[in-house]
């Protein structure tokens, strides 16, 4: 099969995880005899300084003639001024929104390695495997009116949270197919206290759920969702949320594991074919670890490429219905943890730490 693959490293630390995440799947073109084919092109803060736009067209023009985009992270102190009118932000945004990216899968898994690394006690994190799924391109993010100004009283703010029911309907949708393949249970997660873009999404969670009796369907509140993650993580299996709920929730559920350098995310705009095969064409899927670009770390070699390659996994699956490959990448990050390899973020105080390549290296190594 060969495969176009967009591949876009952005600021900080986003290009050295991204070029580890290549040499692994550069390891699987070799084993499996796949070709890949590699375009690139600048966004977020590299492409404000080169073009004064956080995704140049010639960008998008290179993800468009794409099968999927591996996204690095965008964005640094450099482009950080509140009044600056272009942030590099926008890349990522602008990309999720015009791809129609509205599916945001962020899988939590524990390796019984790494629970040393975890804030959390030990025993707490037995069982946890969980999926987030969070509304990519609506709510808080993108509502209109969303702007600031000046009124005869001082400055005002604005953003809007706003919600269809085509957009929630796809999204909880997605949430209970996900849900049927894994252990059945959904939590649908919302402020209904208090919102009522959340009162209308309680309620379409409710009569999708009717289609769907084999999920046990949970609701829970935004706030009481965060307390339950560390508090009893393992009750979870999916939990589906509003945007910036699921941006907030996945932050804190990313560290449950010991670390966000180990946490990828695949964004889709529609469930592959239920027999695993290869999705038909449509815009690409995007695949990015959910960290940011660390600008306190870019360019010392010591950030921690798992988040990065394991998102390359969830491309191969999710875009390319290749599950042999993707497992053999994922196997690959198992066996070279349980080897006692660790890069800083997930090291014990007496472990001996791999950089970045060294890191990319031994698991590449694993693959192929
Ligand atoms: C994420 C990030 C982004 C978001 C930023 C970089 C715009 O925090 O992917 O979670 O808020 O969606
Ligand atoms: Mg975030």
């Amino acid at each position: 099969m060969s495969l176009k693959i967009a591949v876009l490293g952005g600021d900080g630390i986003g290009p050295e995880v991204i070029a580890e995440a290549m040499k692994a799947l550069d390891a699987v073109r070799h084993r499996f005899g796949h070709a890949f084919e590699w375009g690139t092109g600048p966004v977020g803060g590299a492409a404000i300084d080169e073009y004064g736009t956080a995704l140049p067209d010639s960008t998008l023009d290179v993800v468009l003639k794409s099968d999927a985009v591996l996204f690095g992270a965008v964005g640094g102190p450099k482009w950080d001024d509140p009044k600056a009118k272009v942030r590099p932000e926008q890349g990522i945004l602008a990309l999720r929104k015009s791809l129609g990216l509205f599916a945001n899968l962020r899988p939590v898994k524990m390796y019984p390695q790494l629970l040393h690394a975890s804030p959390l006690r030990p025993e707490r994190l037995k069982g946890v495997d969980l999926m987030i799924i969070r509304e990519l391109t609506g709510g808080l993010y993108f509502g209109k009116p969303k702007k600031r100004w000046t009124t005869s009283r001082g400055r005002r703010g604005v953003d809007t949270l706003s919600y269809s029911e085509k957009e929630i309907e796809r999204v909880v949708r997605f949430g209970f197919e996900l849900a049927l393949k894994r252990r059945k249970r959904l939590h649908s997660v919302d402020k209904m206290n208090v919102m009522e873009t959340s009162r209308l999404w309680r309620e379409i969670a409710t009569e999708i759920g009717k289609e769907y009796p084999d999920v046990e369907l949970r609701h829970m509140l935004a706030d009481t969702a965060s307390m339950q993650l560390v508090v009893n993580p393992a009750q979870f299996d999916v939990l589906v949320t509003e945007n910036m709920f699921g941006d907030i929730l996945s932050d804190e559920a990313s560290v449950l594991g010991g670390s966000m350098g180990m946490l990828p995310s695949a964004s889709l705009s529609g469930l592959p074919p239920a027999d695993g095969s290869k999705p038909r064409k449509s815009k690409p899927a995007l695949y990015e670890p959910i960290h940011g670009s660390a600008p306190d770390i870019a360019g010392k070699g010591i950030a921690n490429p798992i988040a990065a390659i394991l998102s390359a996994a969830m491309m191969l699956r999710w875009s390319f219905g290749l599950h042999t490959e993707a497992d053999a990448i994922e196997s690959a990050v198992e066996g070279v943890l349980a080897e006692g390899y660790r890069t800083r973020d997930i090291a014990a105080p007496s472990d001996r730490t791999v950089g970045t390549k060294e890191m990319g290296d031994i698991i590449a190594g694993r693959v192929g």
